[in-house]
């Protein structure tokens, strides 16, 4: 990462993990463990421990954040949450676009676009994933799925907006296998996001755009993924639940 242009983040993951006792155990064995760091911490937490994560860190460097939001502010979507109500809450945060949502609920690079650009309104800050199959690697179309996914997920975003844009660059086949990608394949593909930024918004743009990495990102391997050039932190799945772990993490960014 280079933080003379851009800020490191790294973002906690929790998925479907914690119910509240757990998440207030874990939260405020996080808070010490990250006082002191040197990039942005966020943890994006289910919704139903929203309201304990935002009363917990309180005056902490913790930004908190959902793990999804719906395109439209209101309506007859049941069982869904809009971004206006997570920006009522206080959340700052949203994760769009995440593999297992593309996966397992039909969420495509249209209705990613549409989230996107909904949560901007309501002035939340974006993480944006994007990322390849494995087959789509062993294809060889990683460049090709990666552009596509990004730039469909951009459309209609100014140059303004995209500073609430963070990209995470997540290869499917390292999200919760163990399979790290390494750190010169994340730097490439991370890489090939900025070109694409440039290309879209200028070099400004694309200098200061917050780039992360996420797939099995852990305590052992942060360090060497985040002294890449082009990537500016991580997604944290598995390693996020565990403070200890987590604030390894955080330290390897705050470097
Ligand atoms: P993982 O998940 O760190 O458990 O691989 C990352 C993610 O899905 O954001």
């Amino acid at each position: 990462m280079n933080k003379n242009l851009r800020k490191a983040v790294i973002a906690g993951n929790w998925k479907m993990n914690k119910d509240r006792t757990e998440a207030k155990a874990l939260i405020e064995e996080m808070i010490p463990l990250v006082k002191d760091a040197d990039c942005d911490v966020v943890i994006c937490v289910p919704y139903t421990n929203l309201e304990t994560a935002l009363n917990l860190t309180e005056g902490t460097n913790i930004g908190v954040g959902a793990e999804n939001c719906h395109w439209a502010n209101s309506g007859a979507f049941t069982g869904e949450i809009s971004a206006l109500m997570l920006k009522e809450m206080g959340v700052k945060y949203v994760i769009i676009g995440h593999s297992e949502r593309r996966q397992y609920f039909g969420e495509t690079d249209e209705t990613v676009n549409q989230r996107v650009r909904a949560a901007l309104d309501a002035g939340l800050k974006v993480i944006l994933c994007v990322g390849e199959l494995l087959e789509q690697r062993e294809q060889g179309i990683t460049e090709e799925i990666v552009s596509l996914q990004t730039k469909v997920a951009l459309q209609g975003v100014t140059n303004e907006e995209l500073k609430n844009i963070i990209i995470a660059y997540e290869p499917v086949w390292a999200i919760g296998t163990g399979k790290t990608a390494t750190s010169e394949q994340a730097n490439e593909v991370c890489h090939i996001i900025r070109v694409l930024i440039e290309k879209l918004y200028g070099k400004q743009a694309a200098d200061g755009i917050t780039i992360q990495y996420g797939g099995s990102m852990n305590a052992k391997n942060a360090d060497e993924l985040v002294a890449q050039y082009d990537v500016d932190g991580g997604l944290i799945g598995g390693a996020s639940l565990k403070a200890s772990d987590f604030a390894v993490i955080v330290n390897a960014a705050s470097k």
